[in-house]
């Protein structure tokens, strides 16, 4: 990641030739690879079909709120929906650095980008607060649809508790979570890993969201390489 700092802020590819006042850049290929994939063609693929996804729980004019956003893999394809007002969240600096300067001239309006010190030991080990006290950068019960992909798959425990508390609080009456998992978990456990990797059992999941005050509406099944359900508030 020290490489993403010291290259240029816009990232290094050169598909996009002239102008880009009116088209965002492409992050740079260490920024793609802490998203997870390795080319920037299943950076792509994996965006658009989880886009397709995010769209079909979408009202009009809606608010979102993209939790451990990255690069903004998703958000840049949330830049064609009117009227949306988007905010993204995570740990990693360069990540949300990253996101400012690209989005920021164009949708700088609808599309904000939070950096929050969390420490992850994977993703941010110089961090100095602790993910299972932050307060998500929304009002109460102000989102339509909160996303998180491949982002509970690096939380512990008990931060991944806190976020879902966190998800139920912001969410509307009417609003939605997509969430997705790693499912296989280390024999006769229900949740294993550490920051770099975490899995846990569907069920327990389901559990823990339930604990949260969050019920399922609908499991997804296997998108992108991750189990991936939809949720929305209990009470
Ligand atoms: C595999 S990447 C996925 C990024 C993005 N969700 C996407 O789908 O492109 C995991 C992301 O979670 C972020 N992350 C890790 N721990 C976090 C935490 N406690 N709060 C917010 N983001 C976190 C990482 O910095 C990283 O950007």
């Amino acid at each position: 990641m020290e490489n993403a700092q010291s290259s240029s802020p816009l990232g290094n590819h050169s598909i996009y030739c002239g102008t880009t006042r009116y088209i965002l850049p492409l992050p740079c290929d260490e920024l793609i690879r802490s998203t997870g994939p390795t080319t920037l063609e299943m950076f792509l693929i994996g965006a658009e079909a989880q886009f397709q996804l995010v769209s079909r729980f979408l009202p009009q004019n809606p608010s979102v709120l993209d939790i451990g956003c990255g690069c903004g893999r998703i958000a840049r394809f949330l830049t064609s929906i009117h009227g949306i007002r988007y905010v993204g969240f995570d740990v990693l600096p360069y990540s949300i650095q990253w996101c400012r300067t690209a989005f920021d001239p164009l949708f700088g309006e609808c599309m904000r980008f939070e950096h929050f010190d969390g420490f992850s030991k994977a993703y941010n080990p110089r961090g100095t607060v602790k993910p299972g006290g932050y307060r998500f950068p929304v009002e109460d019960r102000s989102v339509d649809l909160a996303f998180a992909f491949s982002v509970f798959t690096h939380l512990l425990e008990q931060d991944a508790r806190h976020y879902l508390d966190e998800t139920k609080r912001c969410l509307k009456k009417s609003g939605r979570a997509l969430f997705s998992i790693h499912n296989t978990p280390a024999q006769g456990c229900d949740f294993s890993g550490d920051e770099h990797r975490i899995d846990i059992a569907t069920s327990y999941f389901i559990g823990m969201a339930s604990d949260a005050g969050l019920e399922l509406v609908e499991d997804l099944g296997d998108i992108c390489g991750q189990h991936t359900l939809l949720l929305r508030r209990s009470l």
